[in-house]
């Protein structure tokens, strides 16, 4: 049966360096033009990346420290690479919304007579796995994926700590005493969900996924509900 889903697509993912990655890219609107083919929708929301972070620490050397105008930056910066990313799926005859949509509202009411809706940010005060979050909620979503640049959710952080654990399976509860209570200052690439987005979850009963979205092969797996390499967070 034709499911909805939704995925995240952390920035990092779609830039090598400062490049955008057009590889994974073309792997990417591979895997969408499959997974769409058979009448699955798919809302995409697109990380900011090398383009947010430059952004970002642009402004901060230009002086400006007020978080709130720093988001506006990142939120920029994650809709510039949204209409890249949508695009590039117009071009190769996917049907996805011209509009990159800017609230959820609008991303859920596209999905509903579009293949595929691509967003990047909305308000400040979160980052785009919240927004992922909160679309997979407002369009009844089959799935919700965070597709990243780790293989798992680990019990520390792998990057800082080589003795860190990966956790294939845990609960939503359990995943929130790994990142935290939901506080837009806590976030940031050490944390690998956003506990604002991973506190939404909990309060609307949503499981999530997290795999590393470098694999599109892994990615596809996921979306069709096969086994993949990755972290389930089962609601409870
Ligand atoms: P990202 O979602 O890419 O943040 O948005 P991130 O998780 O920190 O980056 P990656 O995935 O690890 O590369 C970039 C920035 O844009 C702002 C936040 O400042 C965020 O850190 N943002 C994004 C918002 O304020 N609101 C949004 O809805 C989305």
């Amino acid at each position: 049966m034709a499911k909805v889903a939704v995925v995240a697509a952390g920035g990092s993912l779609l830039y090598d360096d400062s490049e955008v990655n057009h590889e994974w890219l073309a792997e990417l609107v591979a895997c969408i033009a499959d997974f769409t083919s058979v009448g699955n929708r798919l809302g995409l929301v697109i990380g900011g990346g090398y383009l947010a972070r430059q952004g970002i620490t642009s402004s901060k050397e230009a002086g400006i420290t007020d978080v709130h105008e720093l988001d506006l930056i990142g939120i920029a910066a994650t809709r510039v690479n949204a209409a890249g990313v949508k695009d590039a799926l117009r071009a190769s005859g996917v049907g996805a919304a011209d509009e990159v949509a800017e609230t959820i509202d609008e991303a859920a009411a596209l999905l509903s007579h579009h293949s595929v809706v691509v967003m990047g940010g909305t308000v400040p005060g979160h980052t785009t796995d919240a927004v992922a979050i909160g679309l997979a909620i407002a369009a009844g979503a089959e799935s919700c994926t965070i597709a990243t640049n780790v293989d798992y959710i680990y019990d520390s952080n792998p990057r800082t700590n080589p003795d860190a654990s990966p956790i294939p399976r845990l609960t939503l509860v359990e995943l929130q005493a790994v990142v935290g209570p939901p506080s837009h200052e806590g976030a940031g690439p050490n944390v690998v969900i956003d506990p604002i987005g991973v506190q939404l979850a909990i309060d609307n009963n949503l499981a999530l996924s997290l795999l590393n979205g470098g694999d599109v092969a892994n990615l596809a797996a996921c979306l069709s509900g096969d086994s993949f390499t990755g972290s389930v967070v089962e609601v409870s």
